[in-house]
C-alpha cells in the first residue's frame, strides 16, 4: 500500500504530495512498553513508517536490545532506546505521538477488567509523565482495560491542567481489523476493500460492530450477522485461549496500532479525510467516552462522527452495552481521583 510504495521510493506521502524523506515534517513517536509482546512488532512497524523521523522506544527493561536491533533497519527514522523511569522524560520530550502498549495481558479465564489493578497504576504513572514532558502529544492508548484506562488518562491530564480531549484516543482498531476479516470471510468479498465501523468500547459486549453499514454490501442472514458480531466481540478471547497462557493478541495488535498511529500522523500532516474508529471523549451518547468514527486532523480529533443508521439488532446491542461501559468509565475516573 502507500507505506510499502513510499518505502520502495524512499519518499513520504503528505497531503497528496510526495516529499523526499528529508523534507517530510519532523515527527517524533514514542512507544511505551516497547520491549513487550505488542511493543516489539509495533516498534518494527513504526520503523517502517516513512512519516516518522524519530522513534523513541521506552520500557522498564529490555529496550536497549530492541532499539539496537530495530535501529539497523535502513529507513528514515532515528531510533533511541530508553530504559527505566529516570529515562522516561527524555523518551517523551518533543513527542508528537505517544503509543502506550505497557501493561500486563490476559490469561485464559480473565476479563480485561481483571487487568485493572495492575494496569491502572502503570497508565497513571505514564500519563503523569506525558503531562510533564510532552503535554501536546496525541496519546494512543492500547493498555487494557481501554474502557477504563482512557478515562484514567483524561483525569490525570485534567489534574495536570493539560487535558485536551482532541488528543486522547483509545485504540480500538483491532476490533475493526477483526470485523473486516470476519465479514470478508462470510460475505465472500475482497477483504482489502471491506469497511465496517465498530463502535462502543473495547471489551466483550461493549464492542459493537455495525455490519448493517459494512461495504461492499452482502445479503447475510440474521444468524450469520449474530455469529459475526459475537466473533468480533470475542476476538480477543479467541486469541487468549489459543495462546493458552502465553498472553493475548500481539501481532494483529501491532498491525492495528501501527495503522492507527499512521492515521494520526497523516492527520497531523494535514492529509484530508482521514477517518478511523477510536474510543474518544464523545457526546454522541449519554456516556462521556465512546468509540465511533472520528475524523483526524492537525490537532488530533477534528470531528466525532455520529453512529449513522442502526439495524434493530444493533440498536439492542447499543442499549445493552451502555451500563457496562458506563461502569468501566466510572471505575477509571474514580481510580484516578482517589
Ligand atoms: P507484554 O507483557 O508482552 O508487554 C508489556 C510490556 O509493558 C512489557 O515489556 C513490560 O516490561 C512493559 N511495562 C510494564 N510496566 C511498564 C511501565 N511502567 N512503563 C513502561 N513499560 C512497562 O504485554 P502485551 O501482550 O504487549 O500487552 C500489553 C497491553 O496491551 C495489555 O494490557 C493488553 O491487554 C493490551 N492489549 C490491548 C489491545 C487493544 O486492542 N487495545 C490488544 C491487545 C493487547
Ligand atoms: C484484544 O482484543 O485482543 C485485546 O484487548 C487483548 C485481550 O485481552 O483480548
Amino acid at each position: 500500500s502507500t507505506i510499502q510504495a513510499s518505502l520502495r521510493q524512499g519518499r513520504a506521502q503528505v497531503n497528496g504530495r510526495s516529499f523526499s524523506s528529508g523534507s517530510a515534517p519532523h515527527r517524533k513517536v514514542a512507544v511505551l512498553g516497547a520491549a513487550g509482546g505488542i511493543g516489539q512488532p509495533l516498534s518494527l512497524l513504526m520503523k517502517l513508517n516513512p512519516l516518522v523521523s524519530q522513534l523513541s522506544l521506552y520500557d522498564i527493561a529490555g529496550t536497549p536490545g530492541v532499539a539496537a536491533d530495530v535501529s539497523h533497519i535502513n529507513t528514515r527514522s532515528e531510533v533511541t532506546g530508553y530504559v527505566g523511569e529516570d529515562q522516561l522524560g527524555k523518551a517523551l520530550e518533543g513527542c508528537d505521538i505517544v503509543i502506550i502498549p505497557a501493561g500486563v495481558p490476559r490469561k485464559p479465564g480473565m476479563t480485561r477488567d481483571d487487568l485493572f489493578n495492575i494496569n491502572a497504576g502503570i497508565v497513571k504513572g505514564l500519563c503523569t509523565a506525558i503531562a510533564k514532558y510532552c503535554p501536546n502529544a496525541l496519546v494512543n492508548m492500547i493498555s487494557n482495560p481501554v474502557n477504563s484506562t482512557v478515562p484514567i488518562a483524561s483525569e490525570v491530564f485534567k489534574k495536570a491542567g493539560t487535558y485536551d480531549e482532541k488528543r486522547l484516543f483509545g485504540v480500538t482498531t483491532l476490533d475493526v481489523v477483526r470485523a473486516k476479516t470476519f465479514y470478508a470471510g462470510k460475505a465472500n468479498v475482497n477483504v482489502s476493500e471491506v469497511n465496517v465501523p465498530v463502535v462502543g468500547g473495547h471489551a466483550g459486549i461493549t464492542i459493537l460492530p455495525l455490519f448493517s453499514q459494512a461495504t461492499p454490501t452482502a445479503n447475510l442472514s440474521d444468524e450469520v450477522l449474530t455469529a459475526l458480531t459475537k466473533r468480533t466481540q470475542d476476538g480477543g478471547t479467541e486469541v487468549v485461549e489459543a495462546k493458552a497462557g502465553k498472553g493475548s493478541a500481539t501481532l494483529s495488535m501491532a498491525y492495528a496500532g501501527a495503522l492507527f498511529a499512521d492515521a494520526c500522523l497523516k492527520g497531523l500532516n494535514g492529509v484530508p479525510d482521514v477517518v478511523e474508529c477510536s474510543f474518544v471523549q464523545s457526546s454522541i451518547t449519554e456516556l462521556p467516552f465512546f468509540a465511533s468514527k472520528v475524523r483526524l486532523g492537525k490537532n488530533g480529533v477534528e470531528e466525532v462522527l455520529g453512529l449513522g443508521a442502526l439495524s434493530d439488532y444493533e440498536k439492542q446491542g447499543l442499549e445493552a452495552l451502555l451500563p457496562e461501559l458506563k461502569s468501566s468509565i466510572e471505575k477509571g475516573i474514580k481510580f484516578a481521583n482517589q
